[in-house]
């Protein structure tokens, strides 16, 4: 009952606050609120990277945004009624996340190393060149999108090899601290994108020679048909 009473009187004054919180606010110029936190200066000492492998990085990211978006035709391109091979459907949408992500993570590396922190306008571009490319390039049939799929991953591997190139030349070193072999992201490179790549090229390659054997006995309708139940991952 003690309560109960106590509680009444505090629903009271809350209310109290509230309508004198609201006459208060209503009374006041309304002003736009600022931040009023200043950008703090650290010096940038730690912020290592050379300038050729950021250049590298960074058109390495968007090689990466481009492989992405060409893969994400790909699987429209199998998506349509009239194509209807939602296997490889799938594998192209899910191959244009793996891009997606790729270029995040070097995005996400070159933060971690103090870079990026002024301006992104530059990182990634889109030319109407690129776009039309993207359309353009449908590919004819399964093993096309296949061999196509390879030789693109192909490019990035190269790609990826001379971002490494551009990271590891410790050739220029003077007293400039900023030149030095950039070995922590050339190892992140070698182990964790080259693996990827070389395990994808492989996957594809196996994936055309499959096709491409079961074409030669069944004839490109029923492979590709069949083959594509395999990629959704049915018992064939
Ligand atoms: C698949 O498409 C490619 C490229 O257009 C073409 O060269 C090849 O002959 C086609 N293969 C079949 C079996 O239709
Ligand atoms: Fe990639």
């Amino acid at each position: 009952m003690i309560l109960i009473v106590e509680n009444k009187i505090n629903m009271k004054s809350v209310f109290f606050v509230i309508v004198g919180s609201l006459l208060a606010l209503a009374a006041a110029d309304y002003e736009t609120p600022t931040c009023n936190v200043n950008p703090v200066k650290i010096h940038d000492k730690w912020v290592t990277m050379r300038d050729t492998c950021k250049t590298a990085m960074r058109s390495q990211i968007q090689m990466e945004v481009d492989a992405s978006l060409r893969y994400l035709a790909m699987g429209a391109h199998f998506s349509r009624d009239v194509i209807n091979r939602p296997g490889f459907a799938k594998l192209f949408f899910e191959a244009a996340g793996e891009e997606r992500e790729h270029a995040m993570k070097l995005i996400e590396y070159l933060l971690m190393r103090g870079e990026l922190t002024s301006d992104v306008s530059g990182l990634i571009t889109f030319t109407p060149h690129q776009l039309s490319k993207v359309s353009v390039d449908v590919p004819r049939n399964g093993t096309d999108a296949l061999e196509r799929a390879l030789q693109m991953e192909h490019d990035v591997t190269s790609s990826i090899r001379r971002v490494i190139i551009a990271c590891e030349d410790g050739s220029k070193d003077d007293q400039d601290p900023r030149k030095f072999n950039d070995y922590h992201l050339v190892d992140y490179l070698t182990g964790e994108f080259l693996e990827e790549q070389y395990k994808g090229q492989r996957d594809l390659a196996g994936k055309a020679s499959t096709l491409k054997k079961m074409m030669e006995i069944h004839g490109r309708p029923l492979a590709e048909f069949i083959f594509d139940k395999k990629l959704l991952g049915m018992d064939i």
